[in-house]
């Protein structure tokens, strides 16, 4: 059993390189395109294969000036390359037996999360401020450099912050309490400052190249919502910000599969007036969209002593479970029941 457990892995390892090695492939490699309208591409924005079969068609029609027919085309090509359609049950499964999970080094989180964070899953970290979101963000851009066998995911990290809350020195404090060397460890996470939300979406797209060129596991999104929050203001802007979130949650998802990697993003909570949530007073912002794109959501609130309480909220493969953590110089750990 053991020996079998071993050449799975193996197998995994070949089925997650030869898909990586058909999304490197040049977008030249589509015999539907020429090199005009490669660069054309190029030049917007979509660098790969992958990006180029699941962006909306309209959105390329309107970065490259291409006809809309012509996109059709090109999108039908990319995705035959690339398997966007159907898949059988059994690629299903090997999909599925390569997912892997990255420690939070606590516990008691680990444990209502099934053991860590999910590859090929997007996990959404709900709370008011100070609840430990950002916190759990710079832990796991440590842990997920750790080696498998202590729960890593042995890659390197792309971090979007959209807030500026990003610490470089709690990193050089994280790590060594995982016994790494803070250099190594402040080296492998690629941060970019979102200064809008346009800026953040193309820091999205980006990702497409960045994620298999550097062998980045885990991408942060802290905050995914609030630059669309402050910016989208009013009922008459609320469908618009919906559908651009919306395709952004989306080409995380596809992301986080495609290359078998963890994606987590934070999110607000915002007053419920028709009553509590899991308990809460609050309920987490960004509406439907949000709630039916994120694989795992986890909700985070004050506990008593300075303790925080997670939960898990309508997750498809998780219980509804709480833990209880504490934010320390050494990331996020267990604190006593
Ligand atoms: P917003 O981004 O404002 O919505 O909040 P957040 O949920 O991201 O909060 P964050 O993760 O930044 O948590 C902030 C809390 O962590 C504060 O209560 C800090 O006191 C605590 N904290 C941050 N760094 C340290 C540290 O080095 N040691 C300890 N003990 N606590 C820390
Ligand atoms: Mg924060």
């Amino acid at each position: 059993m053991e020996k079998e457990d071993l050449n799975m892995k193996e197998e995994d390892k070949e089925a997650v390189a030869s898909n990586v090695d058909i999304i490197l492939k040049d977008i030249e490699s589509l015999s539907s395109i020429d090199s005009k309208i490669a660069s054309q591409l190029r030049a917007a924005g979509y660098t790969t294969i992958e990006s180029i079969a699941v962006s909306p068609p309209r959105e390329i029609m309107e970065k490259t000036k291409l006809g809309f027919n012509d996109i059709l085309e090109i999108q039908e090509e990319a995705r035959r390359l690339f398997q966007t359609d159907f898949k059988t049950a059994l690629e299903y499964y090997e999909m599925r037996k390569a997912l892997r999970k990255c420690t939070t080094g606590c516990n008691s989180l680990d444990k209502i999360l099934g053991g860590g964070i999910e590859t090929q899953a997007v996990t959404e970290l709900i709370g008011e401020y100070g609840t430990g979101k950002t916190q759990i963000c710079l832990t796991l851009s440590v842990t997920a450099q750790l080696p498998v066998e202590k729960g890593g995911l042995e890659g390197n990290v792309a971090f979007i912050d959209t807030e500026g809350t990003f610490m470089p020195e709690r990193i050089y404090q994280i790590a060594p309490a995982k016994d790494m060397d803070p250099q190594t460890a402040a080296n492998n996470i690629l941060v970019a400052r979102a200064y809008n939300s346009t800026h953040q979406c193309i820091l999205i797209d980006g990702l497409f190249k960045l994620v298999p060129e550097n062998n980045i596991k885990l991408v942060i999104v802290d905050s995914m919502i609030s630059h669309f929050r402050g910016e989208y203001f009013g009922r008459e802007n609320l469908a618009d910000r919906q559908q651009k979130l919306n395709q952004y949650l989306h080409k995380l998802i596809r992301l986080a599969e495609a290359y078998n990697i963890a994606v987590v993003i934070t999110n607000q909570v915002q007053a419920n007036p028709s009553g509590n949530f899991y308990g809460d007073p609050n309920r987490p912002a960004g509406g439907n969209v949000m709630a039916h794109a994120c694989t795992h959501r986890i909700m985070l609130r004050r506990g008593s002593k300075g303790t925080r309480v997670a939960t898990v909220i309508d997750s498809p493969s998780l219980p509804e479970e709480k833990a209880r953590f504490k934010i320390t110089e050494k990331g996020v750990e267990d604190a006593a029941e």
